[in-house]
């Protein structure tokens, strides 16, 4: 007895919809007044509407909630054609969406990179390639280039030399070609680096880890003008810390400074300890592909 009820049941739940023009079955269900019977655009052929059967109360139309479909070709035809285009239509929709997102999240990049305006402008394009700096150039576009190989080795570059030959330019030309591609790089002077630092620690707590994780996990940070400032053991410290966790977890480090490496450890080298500093500029060495860029000041000619 029990199977046979259940069989019943299923019997009519497998119905959803009933069409209004089905007499015999509509004798069995309440339902509220049927609305004006439309006509098939195509063939002119009458047709019922679509009642929705409550799901609660299986004998009961719930509601008339759209015109039946009618069996002609041409009705067919045209159904299948507005499925069609309104699929296309959804699939555009979200190819927008996902660009603006895209595109959302690279504005949001360029914003956390700590890149000015006119570092912005800074690219691969408005450098100017001459015979002295062709090699350093090179060098730089093919890091750009071939970023995910950087990557993967945690290599980076440390640009060697003097002032106005364009290694700042070309740090910023690496970054906006790697941020453009949705790739997240902080760029940083090392005197805000140090300033930063000390700032957010006085300040707030939270905020100083924040930003050293910031330093720590970017795919690739840029620090210009290394050394340019004295720094106290504690900034030092820091820093050592940033450029370790970096080594340990392979992740690139672009460098700018007008020191070699043995004025590096000299000028970063806190008092008489110069271990730490030491240790910093062998680690910076290891990890970093050295360009030297001591050809004229670009603005001299
Ligand atoms: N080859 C170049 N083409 C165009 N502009 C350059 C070139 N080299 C340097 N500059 C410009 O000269 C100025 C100094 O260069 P910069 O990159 O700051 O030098 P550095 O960091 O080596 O001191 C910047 O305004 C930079 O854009
Ligand atoms: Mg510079
Ligand atoms: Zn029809």
């Amino acid at each position: 007895m029990m199977s046979d009820d259940n069989n019943e049941d299923k019997k009519v739940t497998k119905e959803f919809f009933i069409d209004s023009q089905d007499t015999e079955k509509l004798e069995n269900y309440q339902y509220p007044p049927i609305p004006e019977a439309e006509y098939c655009p195509y063939c002119n052929k009458k047709l019922g509407w679509k009642g929705l059967i409550n799901p609660f109360d299986k004998n009961r139309i719930f509601s008339w909630c759209s015109i039946m479909d009618c069996d002609c070709e041409e009705y067919k035809k045209n159904k299948e054609l507005k499925r069609l285009r309104e699929a296309e239509e959804k699939k555009k929709q979200e190819e927008a969406e996902r660009k603006l997102a895209y595109q959302r999240r690279i504005e949001k990049l360029f914003e956390q990179s700590n890149i000015s305006k006119r570092g912005m402008r800074r690219t691969f394009e408005s450098f100017n390639v001459n015979k002295e700096n062709e090699k350093v150039y090179t060098m730089a576009r093919k890091y750009a280039d071939n970023w995910e190989k950087y990557k993967e080795e945690g290599t980076g570059l440390i640009f060697i030399g003097r002032y106005g030959t364009g290694k700042t330019h070309l740090a910023f030309a690496i970054a906006n070609s790697l941020l453009i591609q949705g790739i997240p790089v902080i760029y940083e002077t090392f005197i805000n680096l140090m300033e930063k630092l000390k700032e957010s620690y006085n300040n707030e707590h939270l905020n100083y880890y924040e930003i050293i994780k910031l330093y720590c996990e970017c795919d690739l940070l840029i620090i210009d003008d290394l050394g340019k400032e004295r720094l106290s053991e504690w900034v030092l410290e820091k820093l050592f810390q940033i450029v370790n966790t970096r080594y340990e977890n392979m992740l690139p480090i672009i460098i700018t400074t007008n020191y070699t490496e043995k004025e590096l450890v000299k000028r970063l080298s806190y008092g008489n300890d110069g271990k730490t500093a030491e240790s910093l500029v062998s680690r910076l060495n290891e990890i970093c592909l050295e360009i030297d860029t001591n050809f004229q000041d670009y603005r001299k000619k």
